[in-house]
């Protein structure tokens, strides 16, 4: 496959235990042998922190759609994607008058959570909704010039059956195959607060879409 035929993705993924993983390791197993994507396990290439910020910045410039991978923890990213952020995403590089690398990129939130959608609403346990809580996110990525699409969200895991974790990395692994092909209808997907509410309804088969 050459570099041409379809946009490359890079997955960031960040789980600091992941052999106690239930949902995420599922998760990336269905996507990171596919074709276009570069599968960034951060917690395996930086255990001490040491984020090399060239390697990354590399890593991004050749990816037309970047997806954050990982846990909800404390409502935000485990530690080390925000540690790749603060230095990763340098000003006069990714953000600032002068800076390009990043314009015009997709980027999506592939996020697990323990709390039930129904939690995240503001009569809910959580007080806010899951796009509120992902705005932090969502605005560094759009100062960047980033186009934001809604999250991947994957609810309620703490009681998730293994038949229910699978078909959770089944829909993924057709979300990113679909977005790497241009099916996933983007305009649609954009209506709604997480991608994969119903996501036949977005999915079409055959040519680009976009
Ligand atoms: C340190 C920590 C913080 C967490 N914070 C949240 C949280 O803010 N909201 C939530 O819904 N779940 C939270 N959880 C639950 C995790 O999101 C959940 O265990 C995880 O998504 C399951 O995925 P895994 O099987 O890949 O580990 C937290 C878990 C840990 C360990």
């Amino acid at each position: 496959m050459t570099r041409e035929a379809h946009p490359q993705i890079l997955i960031l993924f960040a789980h600091p235990a992941l052999e106690k993983s239930r949902v995420n390791s599922r998760l990336a197993a269905a996507v990171k042998d596919l074709a276009g994507v570069t599968f960034n396990d951060l917690y395996e290439q930086y255990p001490e922190f040491d984020v090399d910020v060239g390697r990354e910045q590399e890593l991004l410039t050749g990816a037309d759609l970047v997806i954050l991978q990982h846990p909800f923890f404390w409502y935000s990213t485990p530690a080390l994607l925000k540690q790749w952020e603060d230095l990763v995403l340098e000003h006069g590089w990714a953000y600032g008058s002068e800076a390009t690398a990043l314009r015009g990129k997709r980027i999506l939130s592939a996020i697990t959570a323990g709390g039930r959608e129904e939690a995240y609403q503001r009569e809910g346990h959580n007080r806010f909704t899951m796009a509120e809580l992902l705005r932090p996110i969502e605005q560094t990525a759009r100062l960047c010039g980033m186009d934001w699409l809604p999250p991947f969200a994957v609810h309620g895991t703490h009681r998730m059956s293994v038949e229910q974790m699978e078909r959770h990395a089944a829909d993924y692994r057709r979300a990113v195959e679909a977005l790497r092909d241009g099916r996933l209808d983007l305009a649609a997907a954009r209506e709604r607060s997480r991608l994969n509410d119903d996501l036949d309804a977005l999915i079409r088969d055959g040519d680009r879409a976009d």
